[in-house]
């Protein structure tokens, strides 16, 4: 526990409360969506770290003049129908002008069974699981730019509208040693701080990574956003790759938006990997491995 975690842990009279905030730009056009993938964006630490959210107070920020109020009721609906889907209920909330739209979610959580994940256990042996695609950062990026349109991205809004609450309980259901949700450090910037809080190194297996098809064929034409470059420049002197081309790298540092838990394990229990995600209903990848040592190996 302590700063760099997902969220910050507050121990009051034998129970624990987590609390989180987070806000995004719009990723897609449809507001409706944009709250809903939104507020599991935000949810999404208070998964990461083991926790059951409770509650959660709205960060808006909106100009009148600029959009249409109707645009910011449908994003509410979209951001509260997705608090029910995780039993979780609106508060509150604080509205600023801004000609940017922003919108997330400050949220509270509880660790029920009193034993929070945090990103520093992870143990030399341990296996590296992945639970949502990565690549959606170029996607939304080639949007913008008119490559391609919204429908056409359907899999990966859906994977950004899905809570992580499934991808916790199979965390913690398989013993998870460190879990992180991947944001927009992007999956290299997340699994480096699972490394550096932990004292080990990761080794991650590009081959084993769930990518989004289109997102592979946009980076290949250049076509990304700037920050899977800051990523790139941040993690790279954390890391040692065997053979990777340019474009993979940036597929692995990509910025994400409410992207899947990534955690490690220990590897006896990789035998109910397969019946635990039936049992929830959910896919994960192992796509690494835990090593003595420091930093990141991608190969
Ligand atoms: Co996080
Ligand atoms: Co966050
Ligand atoms: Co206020």
């Amino acid at each position: 526990m302590g700063v760099g975690d997902d969220a910050g842990v507050y121990l009051y009279e034998g129970s624990i409360f987590v609390h989180t905030v987070d806000f995004i730009t719009p990723v897609v056009n449809d507001p409706y969506l944009w709250g809903g993938i939104s507020a599991a964006n935000s949810l999404s630490d208070v998964y990461a770290m083991g926790c059951l959210p409770l509650n959660a107070l709205a960060i808006v920020g909106f100009n009148n003049c600029e959009l249409q109020p109707s645009v910011l009721q449908e994003v509410m609906k979209g951001c509260v129908d997705k608090l029910k889907e995780a039993k979780t209920v609106l508060l509150g909330g604080h509205t600023v002008d801004d000609k940017e739209p922003k919108f997330g979610l400050a949220v509270m959580g509880v660790c029920q069974d009193g034993c929070f994940i945090s990103q520093s256990g992870a143990k030399a042996g341990n296996l590296v699981v992945l639970t949502k695609p990565v690549g959606v950062g170029i996607l939304t990026k080639a949007i913008k730019e008119g490559k391609i349109k919204e429908k056409d991205i359907g899999e990966a809004i859906e994977y950004m509208l899905m809570l992580n609450n499934r991808a916790s309980k199979l965390a913690k259901g398989l013993g998870a040693t460190a879990c992180t949700d991947v944001t927009g450090f992007g999956l290299l910037g997340h699994a480096y701080n699972i490394a550096r809080r932990s004292g080990v190194s990761l080794h991650i297996d590009f081959s084993k990574v769930p990518i989004y098809e289109e997102a592979v064929h946009f980076v290949r034409q250049k076509i990304h956003p700037k920050g899977a470059v800051d990523n790139y420049n941040f993690v790279k002197e954390h890391m040692v790759h065997e053979g990777l081309e340019w474009w993979q790298l940036l597929l692995l540092t990509d910025p994400v938006t409410s992207g899947g838990l990534l955690f490690t394990f220990p590897e006896e229990r990789a035998k109910d990997l397969d019946g635990l995600c039936k049992e929830l209903g959910i896919r994960a990848w192992i796509i690494g491995k835990v090593e003595e040592g420091q930093g990141l190996r991608v190969f």
